[in-house]
């Protein structure tokens, strides 16, 4: 996919860490990684579709450096204006499967971003190529739903969740072995409660 030419987070950017529903979820997706994930103050990580860094705050402590990827502006903004992740994110306003990072890192996160990309297979082989070997993702996102967590009308949303097996073969696909799958978090939105899986894997 390219760069869309508005920021579809623009209007949402300002207010997002004071809603309820990013709280919710990033603070269980940063509690589930956490306890899957081994951190450690050498690592290189990624974090794909970062917004205004709250999955990043509960990992940048523990690690060297965190690459914050997002192509919405706005939302990397509020990321870049706090003070506890000044000198351990760099911040990256660019859509890595048009135009990768000069770099390669350790372990790649992403929380609800995945079903923002259209093609996932494409999104799983940047994530590949951007893993140095024996490099590992922890990707967030909602299991599959009626299609009914986003509003009907809402623009660049391609998800309607995943499937695990069917994402579990897409990983496998894209050269990644050791695939485990967990709930991490459920959220209530509009008197539905979704699921939020937390997938590991390696690169082969
Ligand atoms: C629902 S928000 C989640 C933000 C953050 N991870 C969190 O949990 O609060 C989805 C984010 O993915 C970003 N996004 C969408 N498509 C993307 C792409 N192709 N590359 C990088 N980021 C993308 C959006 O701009 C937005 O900031």
């Amino acid at each position: 996919m390219t760069q869309p030419s508005t920021d579809l987070f623009k209007d949402k950017a300002q207010d997002w860490d004071s809603r309820p529903v990013p709280a919710q979820i990033s603070a269980g997706v940063g509690a589930a990684l956490r306890a899957r994930v081994a951190l450690s103050p050498e690592l290189r990580v990624m974090d794909f579709g970062a917004g205004t860094g709250l999955v990043c705050a509960h990992v940048a402590p523990h690690v060297a450096t965190v690459h914050a990827v997002d192509i919405s502006a706005a939302m990397l903004a509020q990321l870049a204006a706090k003070p506890e992740l000044q000198g351990k994110v760099v911040v990256h306003c660019q859509d890595i499967l048009a135009r990768p990072l000069d770099q390669q890192v350790d372990l790649i996160i992403s929380a609800m971003a995945m079903h923002h990309v259209e093609d996932t297979d494409r999104m799983l082989r940047a994530f590949a190529a951007h893993l140095a070997p024996g490099g590992k993702v922890a990707l967030a996102d909602l299991d599959t739903e009626p299609g009914t967590f986003h509003p009907p009308d809402a623009v660049g949303v391609f998800h309607a969740g995943f499937d695990r097996a069917r994402l579990g073969q897409q990983l496998a696909a894209a050269g990644f072995t050791a695939i485990e799958f967990a709930t991490a978090t459920q959220v209530d939105k509009d008197d539905r409660r979704y699921d939020i899986f937390l997938v590991t894997a390696t690169k082969a």
